[in-house]
């Protein structure tokens, strides 16, 4: 069976052909075609993702990456059995031109469509063994549930307990920003790029050297910057960005112009901050419940810091940690279009009316 996966709920407008055979835990699949195309190039002048031109790109980009997915992959658009689209959370005007490409493809071959969240996508990415293209069919990756996902992306910070797939219980989740959203903004502040956290990454990164190498004079004078770790003593598991951003802002409206230093040490001190309320919340989660695993998604898993302390927290409670396979921290339509191979027996019509955030039977992040 092959499914035809399609991803624009944001700035990566995303294709992807996957054979699979099977079903459940014992699902083989194989990559014929996978393509991620980033419009950040182009919303970078705006310092973050605008709809309406992403909403445009999509529509012109998607005709052009199917044909060039299907001449690839060498199959004909005739061999697709189904289509797995992202019906949200996303930007509304994005997720449409998703939808009705879908729509379009499903009318000419008369081939049904699965909705897929965005999200649930985000944890599927986890499963995969191999991620390229290739002939040979792959195995999922053993994951021990009940498990623990913590979902970190730019528009979501979600605690979610998985009893298997399908079967999703939130936990918590933040009451504002996101934390890819807070990486972003506080990028913005600095003068950095958009996307905003894999600049600040860098910087935290070098600041990080210094220290090791006895080479950082700021921090010599011993916290030059404290920033709150904002509802890290709560007693629920939701989180909450928006102060930390807010007290960065103000420090920096206390300063002159910061210094190249000084940017660096604002980076750690955010990437610390941020770092100890996912370690924090996610471990009280695993205090709270037995997991056989913790699994970590969504473009923020990129950062190599949060890795590292997620695999710290993985190691105390004696429990494997599964992140994305390579490639797969962002979106993608490989995620998609492997979540909508797994909930086959739930394909329904998209219609005008099609509620955008509830896939139906689906989990509703929203
Ligand atoms: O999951 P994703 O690709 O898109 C959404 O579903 O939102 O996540 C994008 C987010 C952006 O906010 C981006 O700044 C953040 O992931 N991100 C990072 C890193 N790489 C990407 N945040 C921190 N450190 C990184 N290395
Ligand atoms: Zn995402």
């Amino acid at each position: 069976m092959i499914t035809l996966g399609i991803e624009t709920s944001c700035d990566e407008t995303a294709l992807c052909l996957l054979e699979t055979k099977g079903e459940g835990v014992e699902i083989e699949y194989r990559i014929l075609g996978n393509i991620v195309h980033s419009q950040i190039d182009l919303h970078q002048e705006f310092g973050g993702v605008f709809p309406a031109l992403a909403k445009r790109e999509h529509i012109k980009n998607l005709p052009i990456l199917f044909e060039k997915i299907i001449k690839d992959s060498g199959i004909s658009e005739k061999d697709i059995s189904q289509i797995a689209v992202t019906v949200g959370p996303g930007l509304v005007p994005a997720l449409w031109t998703g939808i009705d490409f879908a729509r379009e493809i499903s009318m000419r071959n008369k081939i049904p469509i699965i909705p897929v969240n965005h999200m649930e996508g985000h944890i599927i990415s986890t499963f995969f063994t191999e991620t390229t293209v290739g002939t040979n069919f792959n195995k999922i990756k053993n994951i021990p549930s009940p498990f623990l996902a913590l979902l970190i992306s730019g528009g979501h910070t979600e605690l979610v307990e998985v009893e298997k797939i399908r079967k999703y219980k939130i936990l918590g989740r933040t009451k504002d920003d996101a934390v890819g959203e807070a990486f972003d903004k506080v990028a913005r502040m600095l003068g950095l790029p958009y996307p905003g956290g894999p600049e600040i990454s860098l910087l935290a990164e070098k600041a990080r050297e210094k220290t090791k190498q006895g080479k950082n004079i700021l921090s010599e004078n011993n916290n030059k910057f404290s920033f709150p770790r904002p509802m890290i003593h709560s007693k629920d598991l939701n989180f909450s960005f928006s102060g930390l951003k807010t007290s960065i802002l103000y420090t920096l409206q206390k300063m002159e112009t910061p210094s190249q230093e000084e940017i660096e040490e604002i980076s750690k001190e955010f990437e610390d901050a941020v770092t100890e309320v996912l370690v924090q919340k996610t471990e009280s989660a695993l205090n709270e419940s037995e997991y056989g695993s913790l699994v970590v998604g969504g473009g923020v898993i990129a950062n190599k810091h949060i890795q590292n302390a997620c695999k710290l927290l993985a190691e105390e409670f004696s429990i494997p940690l599964f992140l994305p396979g390579k490639g797969l921290t962002g979106d993608n339509a490989l995620m998609i279009a492997f979540t909508g191979a797994l909930h086959k027996e739930n394909t329904s019509p998209i219609t005008k009316d099609f509620p955008l955030f509830k896939a139906e039977g689906n989990l509703s992040f929203e």
